[in-house]
């Protein structure tokens, strides 16, 4: 296929629509992951840092893999927000007495709306969460304790027990489980999930999957701030 063929293919609606889905399930592999490993908190210290441990060596790669890993992702969101631009700016661009649903079309710019809203509260929160537990430089600022290298179960300890920072972790999980309420259920219609008879499977998924995602790391924050994670 040439260069013009992809970009076509890429840039037209249906073409968003599928790097949108697909960049969208890399983020949701990631997250299901990341939350059973953090389950490990109510495992034991020494689990949990192994874990942390395991992720900071690459995955039991090479500190190289974790690189290549983080560009990966850093991609998928560049190119999961570009998609979303793109697609809104092309649905206001749309006159909706062109439609005769024209109802159909309201609800779908409020989903869209609502979308790319609750994805810049997740930006925002992937940035302060990154300088929080991974960079660390936010923990002696808000906390007044040093950030541990290598101490990821103390450093969770002490930066969930905090009720505000704890309070925003989870209001963010709670956006994070809007967003992928609506996103895994058009990102399976996308992905060719679209006879009505998985239309039930498709709102199942659209349920359990930020359910457990965001049901674990809300488990996981109040656990850590109300002293219930293993010692
Ligand atoms: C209660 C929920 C969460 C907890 C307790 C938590 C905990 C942690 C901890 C302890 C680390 C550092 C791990 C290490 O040092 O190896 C970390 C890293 C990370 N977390 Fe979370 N996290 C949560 C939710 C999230 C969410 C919702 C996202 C995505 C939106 C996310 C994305 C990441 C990323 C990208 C890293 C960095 C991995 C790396 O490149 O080193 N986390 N998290």
């Amino acid at each position: 296929m040439g260069k013009n063929a992809v970009a076509v293919l890429t840039q037209s609606t249906v073409g968003q629509k599928v790097v949108m889905a697909t960049t969208g399930l890399i983020m949701v592999g990631w997250l299901a992951l990341h939350m059973f490993g953090n389950l490990l908190v109510f495992v034991g210290k020494h689990e949990f840092d192994a874990y942390a441990e395991w992720i900071q060596s690459g995955f039991g790669a090479s500190p190289e893999f974790l690189w290549l890993m983080r560009v990966f992702m850093l991609a998928a969101i560049a190119l999961h927000i570009r998609a979303a631009v793109a697609l809104t700016a092309r649905n206001r661009a749309a006159r909706p007495n062109r439609y005769a649903g024209g109802h159909q079309l309201r609800r779908t710019t409020y989903a869209a709306r609502f979308m790319l809203l609750g994805g810049l509260v997740l930006l925002a929160f992937l940035a302060f969460h990154l300088a929080h537990l991974t960079l660390g430089v936010l923990h002696e600022p808000l906390h007044g304790q040093a950030f541990v290298r290598g101490q990821a179960y103390d450093n969770l300890m002490v930066g969930l027990s905090n009720p505000v920072v704890a309070a925003f972790y989870i209001v963010a999980n709670l956006a994070l489980g809007a967003h992928l309420w609506h996103g895994v259920t058009s990102g399976l219609q996308t992905l060719g999930v679209n006879h009505p008879r998985y239309d039930g499977l498709k709102a199942a998924a659209g349920i359990a999957v930020p359910g457990l995602i965001v049901g674990g790391n809300i488990l996981i924050a109040l656990g850590v701030l109300l002293g219930v994670a293993a010692a």
